[in-house]
């Protein structure tokens, strides 16, 4: 798919069910568009699927059977790496959506530059966490795994606003104010290799609120809206689960996402 246009190749990436094919064809597509190597879109482009291709395994169960099991045990570290493994897989589906899905509207296309960076570091991301898995005798596929984490991409197919507050701002935000304990968990059980694994993802991150912030405040600004109040809107009608603290107020500012747009949103937030 050699002249391809950045929709075709993101809609080839996203239906692929192969994950060693979705991860090369995501990262080789973010590198032929940083080059201008590609078009942003075409008529003949195929279709969004509505849902990203996925292997047979694992298998998708509600969120409530899939069980959080700490890190002192090997069992329970593979557990958390095949979670981690899961979550980064569906990042780089909503990564590649994003771009794949709001092609058509009025952005600049800097706005693909930045998505197509998320789209490479979390297959990025997926590869080193799988590695990981596989380093300790697991492998991704091995365990059930979390069925809900593609309904925030669902509820927001329609609006690219909504689409930034909830998986950017909300999503990956979450992802600040867990990673730095599970990293010191990690290093007090001893496991400084996934530790490592989780430093590179945490830095990475920081860059992903950072662009969902910037876009979101663009378009914002271009619509005269006010971002904090337009968030809390959008969430409160786009997002079903609970927005817990502690807050990672220090990453999350830094990011530019201030507790203006998320404090208000804490006590009526509930699931
Ligand atoms: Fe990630
Ligand atoms: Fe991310």
């Amino acid at each position: 798919m050699a002249e391809a246009t950045l929709r075709a190749r993101t809609i080839a990436a996203l239906s692929n069910p192969d994950l060693d094919q979705k991860t090369a064809l995501a990262r080789e597509t973010a590198t032929l568009w940083f080059n201008r190597k590609i078009a942003l879109r075409s008529p003949a482009d195929p279709k969004i699927p509505d849902r990203p291709g996925r292997p047979a395994k694992p298998a998708l169960v509600p969120p409530t059977q899939v069980k959080n099991r700490g890190v002192g045990s090997l069992r329970s570290r593979i557990a958390l790496l095949h979670a981690l493994a899961h979550i980064e897989l569906n990042a780089v589906d909503l990564a590649l959506d994003i771009v794949a899905r709001f092609t058509t509207q009025n952005v600049p296309r800097s706005f693909f530059d930045g998505w197509m960076q998320v789209a490479d570091e979390e297959s990025k991301h997926f590869l080193m966490v799988r590695n990981r898995l596989r380093e300790l005798g697991g492998d991704y596929g091995d365990l059930d795994a979390h069925d809900g984490l593609w309904q925030a991409a669902h509820s927001t197919r329609d609006s690219l606003t909504a689409r930034l507050a909830v998986v950017p701002l909300i999503l990956e935000a979450r992802g600040l104010d867990v990673t730095p304990s599970l990293q010191e968990k990690l290093k007090e059980a001893g496991d400084h290799e996934s530790a490592a694994v989780l430093s590179v993802i945490y830095e990475d991150e920081k860059g992903h609120v950072a662009i969902g912030a910037k876009w979101f405040r663009f378009l914002c600004a271009r619509e005269k809206l006010n971002p904090a109040t337009t968030f809390q809107e959008l969430v409160r009608s786009h997002f079903r689960g609970p927005l817990k603290p502690p807050f990672n107020d220090l990453a999350r500012a830094a990011a530019g996402l201030t507790p203006s747009f998320y404090r208000a949103l804490v006590s009526t937030s509930s699931a």
